[in-house]
């Protein structure tokens, strides 16, 4: 079991749980509850960048993503040159 989990929602934001820290690009720590869930912003909308804020809703923010299964991982593999 990883110690940190990271979920891309469909159609919102990453949700992030687990054992993490967020910096800034300067390498300062944004406040964060321990042991709870957080969510980052990946529609870009949000007015609390890095997180979430909920605005990917107002936007009609449309994204859902799946993790390639280990057969379609193993295709891609065979393809490579
Ligand atoms: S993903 Fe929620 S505001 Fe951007």
């Amino acid at each position: 079991m990883p110690e940190t989990t990271i979920t891309v929602r469909d159609n919102g934001n990453l949700r992030i749980s687990g054992s993490f820290e967020i910096v800034d690009a300067a390498g300062n720590v944004f406040p964060v509850e321990p042991g709870r869930p957080v969510f980052l912003c990946r529609c870009g909308h949000s007015e609390s960048k890095p997180f979430c804020d909920g605005s990917h809703s107002r936007v009609g923010f449309q994204s859902v993503v799946r993790a390639p299964t280990p057969e379609a991982a193993a295709a891609e593999d065979d393809a490579q040159p």
